[in-house]
């Protein structure tokens, strides 16, 4: 018999790369059961296979009802708890190297958004629901500054064709903050965190920081003990920002 505290569960979405695979893998190098999950099996597969530690890949589109109920019996059935949820899957909507003005952005544009940031987050989430009771667990949902109405004024909405992801962004951090009072009682503990401006395919690479510091940044908040963490629950690398 040994007196290790076994592993924690940790289920991780669009983590066949960027900041979602890096989490994965800093989760792993913690000692964490890891659920890689990604919507191409082959990607997937590999991302998982690429990483030291006890990492499981899970098909898991967050748009795709049947792809969500079946990673939430999956886990029910194999892990019973779920300790950490890490909704990190996420796109701009926006084709590479392309600008559009707000006369050329269509609904399609704003749908398509806002199934995978939105609507996506709140589809694993609820399927991960009765997991995350029985383990008391946490939930990080990975948002961006630019979902701020502050930030937006000041800058972004220079570029219409961001309007879809800080919308899609500003709808998850108002679906943070319902589910963070929702589960309080429960133990259930949720954050929105913002990992910083990284250099992923998202936004070509041009981000300043890497992905090593932005997923560092979800990790910190994922592991931290609740009773550390600011009483507000859109956070970042230095603390809290205004939502
Ligand atoms: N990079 C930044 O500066 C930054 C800043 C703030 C917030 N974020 C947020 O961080 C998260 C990760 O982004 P990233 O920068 O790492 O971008 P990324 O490298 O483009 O990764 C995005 C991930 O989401 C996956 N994905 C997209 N749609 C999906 C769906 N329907 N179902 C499942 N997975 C899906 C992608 O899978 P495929 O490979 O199959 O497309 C990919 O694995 C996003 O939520 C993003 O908004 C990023």
């Amino acid at each position: 018999m040994t007196d290790t505290a076994p592993a924690k569960v940790a289920l991780v979405t669009g983590a066949n790369k960027g900041l979602g695979h890096e989490t994965a893998r800093q989760l792993a190098a913690l000692g964490h059961t890891v659920l890689l999950t990604a919507r191409d099996p082959a990607l997937g597969e590999a991302a998982a296979a690429g990483i030291d530690g006890d990492v499981r890949f899970l098909r898991l589109d967050v748009t795709d009802a049947d792809s969500v109920r079946a990673v939430g019996e999956h886990v029910a059935e194999h892990h019973g708890g779920l300790d950490l949820l890490v909704n990190n899957a996420g796109v701009t909507g926006i084709p590479r190297g392309t600008a559009r003005t707000l006369d050329e952005l269509t609904v399609e544009d704003l749908t398509s958004v806002l199934d995978t940031n939105f609507t996506g987050v709140f589809a694993v989430t609820q399927a991960l629901l009765p997991a995350l009771r029985k383990a008391s667990g946490r939930v990080i949902n990975v948002t961006s500054s630019l979902a701020t109405f502050e930030r937006v004024a000041t800058g972004a909405a220079q570029r219409p064709d961001l309007l879809p992801y800080c919308a899609s962004k500003a709808a998850m951090n108002m679906a943070s903050v319902f589910y963070a009072g929702a589960l309080a009682e429960s133990g259930v503990t949720v954050y929105a965190v913002s990992p910083g401006f990284v250099a992923t395919d998202l936004n070509n690479f041009t981000g300043p920081k890497s992905v090593e510091e932005g997923a560092a940044v979800i990790v910190r908040y994922a592991t931290a003990d609740a009773a550390t963490l600011p009483d507000r629950r859109f956070l970042t690398e230095t603390g809290t920002i205004p939502w």
